[in-house]
């Protein structure tokens, strides 16, 4: 038996950690097994890399140091954590995966989308969710969200530009649009449990599938 495997994707403040933890909390009581994670991080060695990532010594990294670092924490979390969890047949729940690096380091941050995947080939066998739900939420919800999350310590990656954020918001956009059997594009207005209702409605095939 296989498991199954949905990434929670968008831009800051848009809800996804949110959404994780009502979507495992809605699988849990239907009996089914989850491991609620996140990128980076969601191993030891992972979640050391993202302190060094979110609050970077030093000068901070380039670009190319980024998203080697990014891939290498993901390396570790499909490794260790993601591909045991779906052999033993339990759902797997992430706050971002690998169309983070692509938005953020490949599109915002220029370095490509082809070297983001063949980073991906290398450190993690180029594993795919079987559905990335992308929250999309309007520049003033953002704002909002991300006013009540963390007023203004935001981190290395946050605290980037509004060009930066529009690009990676954009890039996001496109990936769904190029490939809409494996995206769904959800509607992040509203309360949680409106949100809520919207992603179990998206999940409904794989459920009864
Ligand atoms: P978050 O826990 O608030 O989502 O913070 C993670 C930050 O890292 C966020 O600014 C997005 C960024 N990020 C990337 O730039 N590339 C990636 O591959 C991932 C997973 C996250």
């Amino acid at each position: 038996m296989h498991g199954r495997f949905i990434a929670l994707e968008g831009g800051e403040g848009a809800g996804k950690s949110t959404q994780a933890k009502l979507l495992v909390d809605a699988l849990e009581a239907r009996g089914l097994k989850v491991q609620l994670t996140r990128e980076p991080g969601g191993t030891p060695g992972a979640e050391a890399i993202r302190k060094l990532l979110l609050d970077p010594p030093g000068e901070g990294w380039g670009p190319q140091a980024e998203a080697l670092l990014f891939a290498a924490a993901r390396a570790d979390h499909v490794a260790r954590r993601i591909r045991p969890a779906l052999e033993r047949g339990e759902w797997v729940i992430s706050d971002r995966f690998v169309d983070s690096s692509r938005a953020y380091q490949g599109s915002a941050g220029a370095l490509g989308d082809t070297a983001i995947t063949t980073l991906h080939e290398i450190g993690s066998g180029g594993l795919r969710p079987d559905l990335t739900i992308l929250l999309q939420a309007d520049d003033e919800q953002v704002a909002a969200r991300l006013a009540a999350r963390d007023g203004d310590n935001s981190d290395a990656i946050g605290s980037r530009n509004s060009a930066y954020h529009r690009a990676v918001a954009h890039a996001f956009r496109r990936y769904a649009e190029e490939d809409p059997k494996g995206f769904a594009v959800i509607d992040a207005g509203g309360d949680p449990e409106t949100v809520h209702a919207r992603i179990m409605d998206t999940l409904a095939p794989i459920l009864e599938g």
